[in-house]
């Protein structure tokens, strides 16, 4: 809480080209906590950096989910966005938190495991310590409730027991944050590979649709998407492509599954994943053009973030204060 308002807080990467599945698994759910909470939308550049980044296309990247996140509906009148780096707090919790966090614990998380194993020739401390970073994202605001997609689940569970365990040892400090994801569209797959998540970094671009794709890439992907051998649009987990393009649609349309299979019963899968992707593309387009608008005046977007930076540094200096004083550091 901060004053009477209960807290959100989220963080994207600027790292790679943000895809349908950051936006329909988290972004485009960000705006709907505008007015009745209090809400951090953050670019987390530091996190960024725990994979080889090249600075320029590090820097461009900031300001494009900046202006993505405006781009998805989000007012920065009633939003605070802005740049982790940009608040040191972030580093300096972070490095705090690291003594109450375990060894053991952040060897199972399984997306190091994941990114150590995609990244072998640098597992650097970072990606090790890299979802201690993400609870002093969260600890910092006395965040109540954090939308993230599914993946982020085991991160967002170390969070609250870091918090736990700090409060048990010096008395309340940190609000106990708890998760926000989404049940419908929790997670979307790749479109060559369904059973696995859709990911920015795929190499496979046809695995891949991203948000500021055009209409004409969009369209072309989703009709070579894997499907399977049936020609039954069907929501089934034995049909993973189909489940996939369905649950797209879906969230495109406000369809149920019912509507949807009805709507393709007895049409093949080509007539199925033209509507997918025309759904998918029209639904994007507004927020492409909001973009490209946004893009074309970096002076706005500086001001933004300075914005953002103050109102959020005041808030976690509120925080750190507390923090200090209980760990047992000098003022
Ligand atoms: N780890 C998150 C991701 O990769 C990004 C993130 C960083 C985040 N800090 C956060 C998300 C705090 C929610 C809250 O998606």
């Amino acid at each position: 809480m901060l004053g009477d308002k209960k807290v959100v807080f989220s963080g994207v990467q600027p790292s790679g080209n943000l895809t349908i599945g950051n936006y329909l698994g988290a972004i485009k759910n960000f705006s709907r906590f505008s007015e009745e909470y209090k809400t951090f939308y953050c670019v987390v550049d530091l996190h960024a950096i725990t994979v080889r980044q090249v600075p320029a296309e590090l820097r461009r990247r900031t300001y494009e989910t900046l202006a993505l996140y405006m781009a998805c509906g989000l007012d920065e009148q009633k939003n605070t966005l802005f740049v982790q780096s940009h608040v040191p707090a972030h580093a300096e919790l972070g490095w705090m938190l690291d003594c109450y966090t375990m060894f053991g614990e952040l060897s199972r998380m399984t997306q190091f495991k994941d990114k150590s194993a995609k990244h072998s020739e640098n597992i650097n401390a970072g990606l090790f310590t890299y979802p201690t970073l993400m609870a002093s994202d969260i600890l910092l605001y006395q965040t109540d409730l954090v939308p993230v997609g599914i993946d982020q689940k085991q991160h967002l569970e170390l969070a609250r027991d870091i918090a736990n365990r700090f409060n048990q040892v010096y008395g309340n400090t940190f609000a106990i944050p708890e998760g926000y994801i989404p049940q419908d569209t929790m997670k979307i797959m790749s479109l060559a590979e369904p059973t696995s998540k859709m990911s920015k970094s795929d190499t496979n671009q046809n695995a891949v649709v991203y948000i500021l794709d055009s209409k004409d890439d969009i369209i072309r992907k989703f009709k070579k998407a894997v499907t399977d051998s049936e020609a039954e649009v069907r929501f089934s987990e034995e049909k993973p492509g189909v489940s996939n393009l369905i649950t797209i649609y879906r969230a495109f349309t406000g369809k149920t599954v019912e509507e949807v299979e009805r709507e393709f019963a007895g049409r093949g899968y080509g007539d199925f994943k033209l509507a997918v992707g025309e759904a998918c593309a029209d639904g994007l387009a507004a927020v492409r053009d909001e973009f490209a608008r946004l893009m074309a005046d970096k002076a706005h977007l500086e001001a933004v973030m300075k914005a953002g930076a103050d109102e959020a540094a005041y808030y976690a200096r509120k925080t750190m204060s507390k923090v200090r004083r209980k760990i047992g550091f000098v003022n």
